[in-house]
């Protein structure tokens, strides 16, 4: 089967495309026909040494799957070959096929693509527990979210829309805006200019918003900690702009407020049965319509540098999706 790997650290173009063994399942595991896999940053920062977690070389990047049931090893129940599903895997996502543990696979609704399905593992998986259990956002609260129609910032923006929040979207251009307020946020503000907590202030009676979902990091995250509500909760989801912030903690007791950590992989590792939980009310939402997950690119697996490089060139809209076959 074909797979693109990493064999050192490097930028997109760095990685091979090469004929390798399909893989085996064993007992509890599942073979899979890869069909599409969504790309996540992680993947960026993984093929270049950055990620928190790196697998041993050579290994295939692409951290979430969808596909076809290929062949069940043994003991495993509840799915036939052919069936359709989703995962999210860490990494191996550029390969043909991967095996799975039974218990990580999800079936794709039917009301589902499999490009869709390959990439809300992460985006909606982190941004649904960021906001459920770590932000505890209530219905009426004002949710700000920078990086808004980037993977996990637009899957913020429908769930707090979807959770009652009134949804300011942050992003860097019209077109990205455009596309968080048909995703249903209520404001939209563009900080392409280097200004946020203004212009979140003159939104918002001059309180600040109560929730910020911060993927962003860099600069504007010490906006965010001026720009909070008093007892609000700025979740610190990720990095995308390269610096890690200091945190100012005097503003942490001026305002009362929170500065939250999420790291989705590390939880859903932890409480495997709530993160189930939370993924059953995902893929309701988006059965009743209240969610629908934009695929903004795809590629064929050839094209995995250019691919990679839509979001490191800072140009990705919703899920940029790779079709492996
Ligand atoms: N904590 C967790 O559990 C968890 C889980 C998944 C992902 N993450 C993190 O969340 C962040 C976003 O991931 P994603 O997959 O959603 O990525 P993405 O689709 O590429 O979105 C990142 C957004 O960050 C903004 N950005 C600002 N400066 C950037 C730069 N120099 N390069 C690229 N983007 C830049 C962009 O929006 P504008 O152009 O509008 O500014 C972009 O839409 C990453 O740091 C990732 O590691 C964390």
């Amino acid at each position: 089967m074909k797979a693109v790997l990493c064999k050192a650290f490097g930028p997109p173009e760095s990685l091979v495309m090469e004929d390798v063994p399909a893989p085996e399942p064993r007992a509890g595991e599942v073979l899979v026909d890869v069909h599409a896999c969504g790309l996540n940053f992680p993947d960026v920062l993984m093929i270049q040494g950055k990620y928190q977690s790196q697998p041993p070389f050579p290994f295939a990047p692409g951290g979430e799957i969808a596909g076809t049931v290929a062949a069940l090893g043994e003991g495993v129940e509840g799915y036939a070959v052919g069936d359709r599903v989703f995962a999210g895997i860490g990494f191996g996502g550029f390969a043909e096929q991967v095996v799975v543990k039974a218990r990580a696979l999800k079936p794709v609704p039917d009301t589902m693509t499999l490009q869709q399905a390959s990439g809300i593992s992460t985006t909606y998986g982190t941004s649904y527990y960021a906001l459920k259990q770590r932000a505890d956002l209530k219905a009426g609260e004002t949710l700000l979210v920078l990086g808004a129609a980037g993977g996990v910032g637009l899957a913020a923006v429908e769930l707090g829309k979807a959770m009652g929040a009134r949804v300011i979207a942050a992003a860097s251009t019209a077109e990205k805006l455009e596309v968080a307020r048909k995703a249903g946020a209520d404001e939209v503000i563009d900080y392409s200019d280097g200004e946020l907590k203004e212009k979140v202030k003159a939104l918002t009676d001059g309180k600040g918003a109560d929730v910020i979902y911060d993927p962003v990091g860099g600069e504007l995250f010490d906006q965010c900690m001026r720009c909070v509500n008093w007892y609000g909760r700025v979740l610190v989801i990720g990095f995308a702009a390269g610096d890690i912030p200091k945190v100012p903690i005097n503003l942490i007791l001026l305002k009362s407020c929170q500065v939250v950590g999420v790291f989705y992989g590390a939880w859903s590792a932890r409480c495997p049965d709530e993160a189930a939980d939370n993924f059953r009310e995902i893929l309701e939402l988006q059965q009743q319509g209240r969610i629908d997950p934009l695929v903004g690119a795809e590629y064929p697996l050839a094209e995995y540098a250019e691919a990679l490089r839509c979001l490191m060139e800072r140009r990705a809209i919703g899920k940029v999706v790779v079709n492996v076959r």
